[in-house]
């Protein structure tokens, strides 16, 4: 399976390239930028504590080179650089500067202990940017970009220059910019689409004419901005018409909508090694996931369920149609072998498209083998929680089953009496009576409404102590003597279980449901303390 998705990818290609005549890969730099312009972010301010260990698991992702930060902006982010440059191992340390000589200096400050650093010399260059910003004319662009990385130079071998907005400027004033650049020591022209604007097939274009225009010694590099959702399209133009640096943040964070996603661009490239021939990077991705979440969570971004690569869907198949097929082999909608991106595949979700064979797919896993009618009725019952969007969870199956297929061996609580007040004028008070077998139980309680104070009556006359984590209410049928159907969740000791309950009165429909979750929590924990944990076989014809 993983042979067919990965097919034609030049690093995974066998034999030695020398001798058989192919060509070595070409190595494509992964610069992150997740800790410099990922961090401008709105709403992100990172520590320079949790920079470091995102700085140190970046290196256990194997990046290239680390963007730390932009020394000169805060003594917060000069430390920040000086600490990950002091500490982290493996990717080169790069910090960025504007082109005053002073902030240079000091971007050099924090570098200096780095095994391997890198000085990143920026300034604008469009003509929005140098009259609105700079007011500069463009002769005093090109003299400080003279001035700045030459001194840059100066302090170290590896220097980066970005023309800020280059895909908004003249095509002649660009190449004189990057010219003068690499001949007063750039080491690497890095071409930023900073707002956003470029199209593929256009950035590719200037790519290839930049790398033909400019003479000299020097890499060239992309920094593509999401702002029309072409990041990483941009991204991956540029390598195909020759770029061999991509900067790149986890989980696509970064200025406004963001920079080119890490995780998407290395993973286009190895998963269409066949469009990409010849180049590979060094990443381990197996850590992917790993440390998509590290960022998430010390940035406080949620990543979008559906994200490529690293999103929780990734890999999660709901519709029936797709389940059967990833049932039967995960090449069938999975293009990449999960575990590669530290992700776990075929994942089934059961919900309302899931059909029959994810059904009795997932009950297996569970312990129930079950067949025929035995199987139609909870499939029935399982399809009436999925319509109503609760999320089903395994201790919600086991309960369909059992309770559908007469297997409960747990005798459940039956709503004897339901006593509700409330009003605007007292607090609500409910009294229920439950019964199980000959034994009764009472109680009485109030609560936020009445729906609250039988629920918490019935808590206390079962002696469950449960979190409400959610309520759903419908009618059956329409008019003013409608059926309430509800549907509530509960949660104790981290198992979550469903219950129904039907009723004329809301309030009752919620009590119902409330004991209906109540009892399937017992059953749950019944079945979990059984010795031997022996599979339930049920409807099974031998
Ligand atoms: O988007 C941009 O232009 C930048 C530069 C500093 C490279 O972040
Ligand atoms: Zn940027």
């Amino acid at each position: 399976m993983s042979e067919t998705r990965t097919a034609g990818m030049a690093t995974e290609a066998g034999g030695d390239p020398a001798s058989s005549g192919i060509q070595e890969p070409e190595r494509v730099i992964i610069f992150d930028t997740s800790l410099r312009d990922g961090e401008q972010a709105p709403g992100i301010s990172l520590d320079p504590v949790e920079k470091l260990e995102i700085a140190e698991q970046l290196a256990r992702l194997n990046v290239d080179y680390i963007e730390a930060g932009f020394p000169v902006a805060s003594q917060g982010d000069f430390e920040s650089v000086q600490a990950i440059a002091r500490s982290v191992h493996g990717p080169a340390i790069c910090g960025l500067s504007r082109t005053h000589l002073s902030d240079v200096d000091r971007c050099w400050e924090a570098l200096k202990d780095a095994g391997r650093a890198r000085i990143h010399v920026f300034i604008s260059t469009s003509p929005q940017h140098m009259e609105f910003m700079l007011q500069m004319s463009p002769e005093q662009v090109i003299e400080e970009t003279r001035r700045a990385v030459a001194r840059a130079r100066e302090h170290t071998g590896d220097v980066e220059f970005s023309p800020q907005d280059a895909t908004r400027t003249s095509f002649d004033f660009l190449i004189e910019v990057l010219q003068n650049a690499v001949d007063n020591g750039a080491t690497t022209l890095n071409i930023p689409d900073t707002v956003g604007y470029g199209i593929p097939w256009e950035f590719g274009r200037l790519i290839g004419k930049i790398r033909k225009e400019v003479t000299g010694d020097y890499g060239i590099s992309t920094h593509c901005h999401n702002d029309l959702g072409l990041a990483v399209a941009n991204t991956l133009a540029g390598i195909e018409a020759g770029s061999r640096q991509a900067e790149v943040c986890i989980n696509g964070i970064g200025e406004r909508a963001g920079n080119a996603a890490l995780e998407e661009v290395v993973m286009a490239l190895r998963i269409r090694g066949d469009q990409f021939p010849n180049v590979t990077t060094g990443i381990n991705t197996a850590e992917l996931a790993r440390t998509s979440r590290l960022v998430s969570r010390l940035t406080g971004y949620p990543v979008q369920y559906n994200k490529a690569v690293i999103g929780r869907n990734a890999f999660a198949h709901e519709a029936g149609i797709h389940q059967h097929g990833v049932l039967s082999d995960r090449s069938t909608y999975e293009i990449i072998e999960a575990s590669t991106v530290g992700q776990e595949g075929g994942q089934i979700v059961l919900g309302k498209h899931s059909g029959r064979h994810a059904f009795s797919s997932s009950l297996e896993k569970l312990g129930f083998k079950i067949q025929g009618e035995a199987l139609d009725r909870a499939f029935t019952r399982f399809k009436e929680f999925a319509d109503r969007k609760v999320e089903i969870t395994e201790a919600d199956l086991e309960a369909i089953v059992a309770e559908e297929l007469g297997a409960d061996v747990v005798e459940g609580y039956v709503l004897d009496v339901l006593e509700v007040s409330g009003g605007n004028a007292s607090a609500p008070k409910a009294r229920v009576v439950v019964r199980r077998g000959t034994e009764t139980f009472e109680a009485s309680s109030e609560g936020d409404g009445m729906i609250d104070a039988a629920c918490k009556a019935i808590g206390t006359a079962t002696s469950v102590d449960a979190k409400l984590v959610d309520f759903k209410v419908s009618s059956v049928t329409g008019g003013i003597d409608a059926l309430g159907d509800v549907i509530i969740q509960i949660e104790s000791g981290g198992v979550k279980v469903s219950g129904k309950g039907v009723s004329t009165d809301v309030v009752e429909a919620s009590a119902r449901a409330y004991l209906a979750a109540v009892n399937r929590l017992a059953r749950s924990a019944h079945r979990k303390a059984a010795p031997g944990g022996e599979p339930l076989t049920l409807g099974v014809t031998p």
